[in-house]
């Protein structure tokens, strides 16, 4: 096996899925998990409510045992592994992550992160380029290099989002646009179907940065239809860090970027390969999807933080940002009746972890939703909220918070 030859083992008819003697042992552990003993996936979180899942995940031990048996095997031989176990199992990898995205494997690249993802795209593209105004920033600094228009977006609800782009791009000629499937830090689920089409209408083709996209938000390729897609493993799939995919419409090339020895051999041979490095986290791309079908935890991710979104909106008497959010909701702060100081760093020294921040000139929260996270986490939070800020034992906001755990 080399990196020559990777596209027959491809789209071979009869390759079938084999695990190595460390995964069967640990997919026989993960058979006793539900989403009510989850927790214990995760040993070694040490923060009582941690509640900022959104930010860098956090990765089970099973999978990083996966990962480091991976990291292990290479030290048995090098040069065994490299030239002959590594590609076989990757092209596992992508036709198993192919499999669960309904979409081709050819059509799939693996990536150690949603912004290589993005660069990777961005190398065939040169003019004019758009945006929304609320973007992740390290992405904007990305589309700097471009002739960047940010389209303002003031209302956020889904009409609102696409009646902007709709006119945006009538009055615009770009050729790309790159929008979020879920904004960060504000959560909000854009209406990514209805805004690829509207896109495709106007003859501009879309990159959409799925940082949180699988795992928060199932994913169908043939159904959604983007130019490009790139998500993070590391984040709702819970996979060790430095994975992600990039999913490009095969009536587009893209390129790595570097150019290694798979170079001019199509994309395929030039994804594979990108230098010596230690591919394990993508090696455990399957054991990460089998978990994730134990604990089918999507639909009960998405709510229980729409309980949040509700059962603390009504106990600080504030609001969500926006109706449309799935596993993380932002929310604005009730009022602080004490002196100011960092709520973030408060809420940490009470074994809370959850970012605050300003959105829009507004002291916001977003509360990210796991396996791992339950009711109590949210009482706990609103109620520790509400002590910091001031608010007297008698204020309706604590009974409120009581009643909602029953
Ligand atoms: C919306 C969005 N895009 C891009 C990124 C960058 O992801 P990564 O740091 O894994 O490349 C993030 C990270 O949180 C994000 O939230």
């Amino acid at each position: 096996m080399s990196y020559e030859n990777n596209t027959k083992l491809l789209n071979d008819p009869d390759f079938k899925v084999v695990y190595r003697d460390f995964e069967e042992r640990l997919i026989e552990k993960i058979q006793k998990y539900t989403i009510s003993n989850a927790k214990d996936l995760y040993p070694r979180l040490k923060t009582k409510h941690y509640l900022a899942h959104g930010s860098y995940g956090l990765c089970p031990d099973v999978l990083l045992n996966c990962y480091r048996e991976w990291s292990l095997d290479i030290e048995a031989d090098p040069a065994v592994f490299y030239y002959r176990v590594l590609y076989p199992y990757l092209i596992r990898s992508i036709r198993v992550l192919a499999d669960f995205i309904n979409t081709k494997p050819t059509n799939v690249f693996l990536v150690p992160n949603v912004e290589i993802g993005i660069a990777s795209v961005l190398q065939n593209y040169s003019g004019r380029v758009c945006c929304f105004d609320l973007s992740y920033q390290a992405v904007v600094n990305q589309l700097e290099k471009f002739d960047l228009v940010k389209i303002p977006l003031p209302a956020l609800g889904k009409e609102a989002i696409l009646d902007t782009l709709r006119e945006f791009l009538q009055n615009n000629t770009v050729k790309l646009g790159i929008f979020e499937h879920t904004t960060s830090p504000t959560g909000i689920v854009m209406p990514i179907k209805e805004i690829i089409e509207i896109c495709k209408s106007f003859g501009v083709d879309t990159l959409i940065d799925g940082a949180h996209g699988i795992g928060m938000i199932s994913l169908d390729f043939q159904e959604l239809k983007p130019d490009y897609y790139t998500s993070n493993f590391h984040k709702w799939m819970s996979s060790p860090r430095g994975c992600a995919f990039l999913y490009v419409d095969p009536k587009h090339t893209v390129r790595p970027l570097i150019s290694s020895w798979g170079y001019k051999l199509g994309p395929w041979n030039e994804f594979i390969w990108q230098g010596t490095n230690d591919y394990s986290a993508y090696l455990a791309i399957p054991l990460c999807i089998k978990l994730f079908k134990q604990l089918n935890y999507i639909e009960r991710n998405n709510s229980l933080a729409r309980w949040t979104g509700n059962i603390l909106s009504r106990a600080w008497n504030t609001k969500t940002l926006t109706n449309d959010y799935a596993s993380m909701v932002t929310l604005t702060l009730p009022k602080n009746l004490k002196a100011d100081f960092d709520l973030h760093d408060a809420l940490y020294d009470r074994g809370i972890q959850v970012p605050v921040f300003v959105f829009r000139n507004v002291r916001m929260m977003r509360v990210s939703i796991h396996v791992y996270n339950n009711k109590n986490d949210v009482v706990v939070l609103g109620r520790t909220v509400l002590e910091l800020y001031g608010y007297p034992s008698d204020y309706p906001g604590y009974s409120a918070l009581l009643e909602a755990k029953l």
